[in-house]
C-alpha cells in the first residue's frame, strides 16, 4: 500500500503513542484479570486475596497514566484526522474517543472508591506490587460499617458496569480502526505507531 508523503504530519506524537499502547496494554490486562474473580471466588481459590492485589496495583498505576495522558493531549495538538473519511465514520470514531477517555478514567477511579469504602480496608492496607504503601480516598472514613458495606457493594456494581461499557467501546474502537485499515485500506495504525 502507497503511504502518504506527509505521514509524519499525520501520526501522534511519540508520547502520546507511548501512553496509548501502555494503557491499552494494562487495560487489557485488567479487563481480562477481573473477569476471572467471580470464577475464583466461587472456587474459593486461596490466592485470591493477592490477585485483587494485583489488579488494584495495575488499575492505580492505569489512572497515573491516564492523567499523564490526557495532560499530553491537552497541551498537544493531535494529527489532523484520518482523509477521506464520512462524515458519520468522523463522527462515530470522535464520539467512542471520547467514550473511551471518560471511562478510562472512571473506570479505576470507581474502583479505587470502591476500594476505599470497604469497611475491613483498615485490616489490608493498600500496598502497590507489594512494595509501595498508597492511600485510600478518605471520603468514607467516618460512617458506619453498614454505611460503608453499602457504598461498597454500590461502587463495586458501578466499576463492573462501567468495565463491561469499556470493553464493548473498545470493541468498536478495535473494529472501527480495522475496518479503516483493512477495508478502506487507509494506513490508520502507522497513526497510532512510532515512525520518523
Ligand atoms: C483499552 C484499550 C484502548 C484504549 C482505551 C484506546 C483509546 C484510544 C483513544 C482515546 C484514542 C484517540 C486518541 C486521541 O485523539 O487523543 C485512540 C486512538 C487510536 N487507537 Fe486506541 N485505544 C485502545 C486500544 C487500541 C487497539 C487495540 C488498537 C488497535 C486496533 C487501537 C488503535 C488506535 C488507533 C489506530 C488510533 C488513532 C485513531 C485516529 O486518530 O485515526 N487502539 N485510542
Ligand atoms: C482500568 C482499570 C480497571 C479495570 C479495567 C477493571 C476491571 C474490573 C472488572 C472487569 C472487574 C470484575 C467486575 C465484575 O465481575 O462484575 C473488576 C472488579 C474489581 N476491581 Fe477493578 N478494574 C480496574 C481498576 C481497579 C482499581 C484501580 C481498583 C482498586 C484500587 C479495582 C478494584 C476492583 C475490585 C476490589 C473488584 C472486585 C473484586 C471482587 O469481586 O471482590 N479495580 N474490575
Amino acid at each position: 500500500m502507497a503511504l502518504p508523503s506527509n505521514l509524519h504530519t499525520s501520526r501522534y506524537s511519540k508520547p502520546a503513542v507511548l501512553l496509548h499502547w501502555a494503557i491499552a496494554l494494562g487495560i487489557g490486562f485488567n479487563l481480562w484479570w477481573g473477569l476471572q474473580f467471580d470464577g475464583l471466588e466461587a472456587a474459593k481459590a486461596p490466592d485470591l486475596r493477592s490477585i485483587i492485589d494485583l489488579h488494584k496495583s495495575v488499575g492505580i498505576t492505569l489512572l497515573g497514566l491516564v492523567l499523564m495522558r490526557v495532560l499530553w493531549r491537552v497541551s498537544h495538538r493531535p494529527p489532523p484526522p484520518l482523509p477521506g473519511l464520512q462524515r458519520w465514520e468522523r463522527l462515530l470514531s470522535t464520539a467512542v474517543h471520547h467514550l473511551l477517555y471518560l471511562l478510562m478514567f472512571l473506570v479505576p477511579l470507581l474502583g479505587w472508591l470502591h476500594d476505599s469504602a470497604w469497611s475491613a480496608a483498615a485490616a489490608h492496607p493498600l500496598v502497590l506490587f507489594h512494595e509501595l504503601p498508597f492511600f485510600r480516598l478518605p471520603l468514607f472514613n467516618n460512617m458506619a460499617a453498614a454505611t460503608r458495606d453499602h457504598w461498597h457493594d454500590l461502587l463495586g456494581e458501578a466499576h463492573g458496569l462501567l468495565a463491561y461499557t469499556l470493553l464493548g467501546a473498545l470493541a468498536l474502537h478495535v473494529l472501527g480502526a480495522l475496518k479503516h485499515q483493512v477495508i478502506d485500506r487507509k494506513p490508520e495504525l502507522q497513526r497510532m505507531w512510532f515512525g520518523r
